[in-house]
């Protein structure tokens, strides 16, 4: 197999005949043949070719063929050559989004979240976003909207990609059984989509129950009854009460039970920080309104007393992504501390963003690098028992990991699709390139878009 970048040209030749420079038909080693096969996505073209003398790596495309494979644009791109006759030209990559009718910021508030990956992979690659709504599965093409290089979009319609990137927003709209099928038909093509679908908190949990992994996932009960509830907190002195769908610490109370003084709830009311005392565990269960029925949709899960500055938690985001070879790595890892008086370490309710280093050379000190090691090893344990107990792709993983006062390592929360907004930190940027760089090769493994050294 034999891969390289090249630039595309139109031919205004009337002829059904593609034209390679004789640098770049070696390079790709092409047969002598007559005709070839050139792929773009989902769709195929069979033309004649013939060399052109010149240096560099140019491609010459008839519009016939063009429009036949309806090639983004022009420019260059990644070319391929398997068997010394078929020609592939991408990857056609797609992000599977919400799109909106703005010009400007096609994909809302994530225009620019969806900008950053696509930017990796200019001059490599065709970027595009699509929502679903955009596809055509009879014509089988996808009306994608993709990045100028002079700042702005455009949309054009083309070929089913080679590869999907699912960053779809919406919970809501992703568990509809339409939305089940329509990523199916997907797979159903041999197109690979990632990042199935968003990860609810109790799946994770049975995802992993059995496994070596799961020894570092808190003890936790689905739809608890209050008397499970009065129960772990005998057992436990503190617990989480988490929605199983829920993120940004939204919904989320954490009780504590003190024999001599009651029961305690923190959680957050209208943007503030609450604490109230109950001397009855009666009067606590009012308040989460279940005197007598189960919490409905929430996971109830042991307290970790985890690793503190200045008497404030800390955790961190493991961002974890799959590299070209599809093994796991860490990308990146950061470090949040709680904001006083908060249940969560989210920047949104007063915490503060700090580097791994920062906090465990001040908790641990010289033995602070083995204790990193060793929360990433179990970082990519977890990611890849997750990934082989769970039925689809996986690309992308962000780890909501704490650290307890006795070292030991937990993993509170698995997002499939994990934000980047650890990689707002000036000392944590290059990690963040690296992240974006990795889901690009990620797309190159799985679109097969690759010099395999084994063959
Ligand atoms: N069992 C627990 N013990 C101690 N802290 C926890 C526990 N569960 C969650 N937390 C804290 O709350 C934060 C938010 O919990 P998480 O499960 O990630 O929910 P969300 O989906 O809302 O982000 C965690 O990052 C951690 O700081
Ligand atoms: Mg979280």
């Amino acid at each position: 197999m034999s891969l390289t970048t090249c630039t595309i040209h139109v031919t205004q030749r009337q002829e059904r005949v593609i034209y390679l420079t004789s640098e770049l038909a070696r390079t790709l080693k092409l047969a002598k043949a007559k005709s070839v096969s050139l792929q773009m996505g989902s769709k195929t073209a069979s033309t004649g070719f013939k060399l052109l003398k010149k240096t560099g790596n140019h491609l010459y495309v008839p519009l016939s063929v063009m429009s036949q494979l309806r090639i983004p644009h022009l420019g260059s791109c990644t070319i391929m050559c398997t068997n010394g006759k078929d020609i592939r030209l991408g990857p056609l990559i797609g992000i599977l989004t919400s799109v909106s009718s703005s010009g400007s910021a096609p994909f809302g508030s994530r225009t620019e979240f969806i900008r950053q990956f696509m930017k990796v992979g200019t001059g490599k690659s065709f970027y595009f976003g699509f929502s679903p709504r955009d596809v055509n599965w009879a014509q089988s093409t996808v009306t994608g909207t993709f990045p100028r290089k002079e700042g702005g979009w455009f949309r054009k319609t083309v070929p089913l990609p080679d590869v999907v990137y699912n960053r779809l927003p919406s919970r809501k709209a992703e568990k509809l059984p339409s939305m089940n099928a329509f990523k199916q038909r997907f797979i159903k093509r041999g197109i690979p989509l990632f990042n199935w679908a968003f990860f609810d908190k109790w799946d994770i949990y049975n995802l992993l129950e059995g496994t070596d992994a799961f020894k570092h996932v808190p003890e936790s009960h689905i739809n608890p009854s209050s008397a499970q509830i009065k129960e772990m907190l005998e057992r436990h002195k503190f617990i989480y009460l988490k929605p199983t769908g829920g993120s940004l610490g939204i919904g989320i109370y954490r009780l504590t039970y003190n024999p001599k003084r009651g029961y305690y709830a923190r959680f957050r009311r209208a943007g503030k920080n609450v604490l109230l005392r109950f001397s009855k565990f009666e009067s606590l269960m009012a308040l989460l309104n279940r005197s007598n029925g189960r919490l409905n949709h929430y996971v109830a899960q042991q307290g970790i007393r985890l690793i503190e500055i200045d008497n404030c938690p800390i955790d961190f985001r493991f961002h974890l992504t799959k590299n070209i070879n599809n093994q796991w790595v860490v990308a990146g890892i950061g470090a949040k501390k709680a904001g006083k008086g908060s249940v969560t370490t989210h920047v949104r309710t007063g915490g503060q963003l700090m580097t791994p280093d920062q906090v465990l050379r001040q908790i641990f000190g010289a033995r602070a690098d083995q204790v990193l090691a060793s929360a990433k090893d179990t970082a990519i344990k977890l990611a890849e028992s997750i990934e082989n107990n769970g039925k689809h792709t996986l690309g992308e993983l962000g780890f909501d990991i704490g650290i307890d006062q006795n070292e030991k390592i937990w993993m509170f929360e698995a997002n499939s699709k994990p934000g980047r907004s650890i990689f707002k930190h000036p000392a944590l940027k290059g990690e963040g390139k690296a992240a974006l760089q990795y889901i690009y090769d990620y797309c190159l493994y799985l679109s097969r878009f690759r010099a395999r050294r084994d063959t």
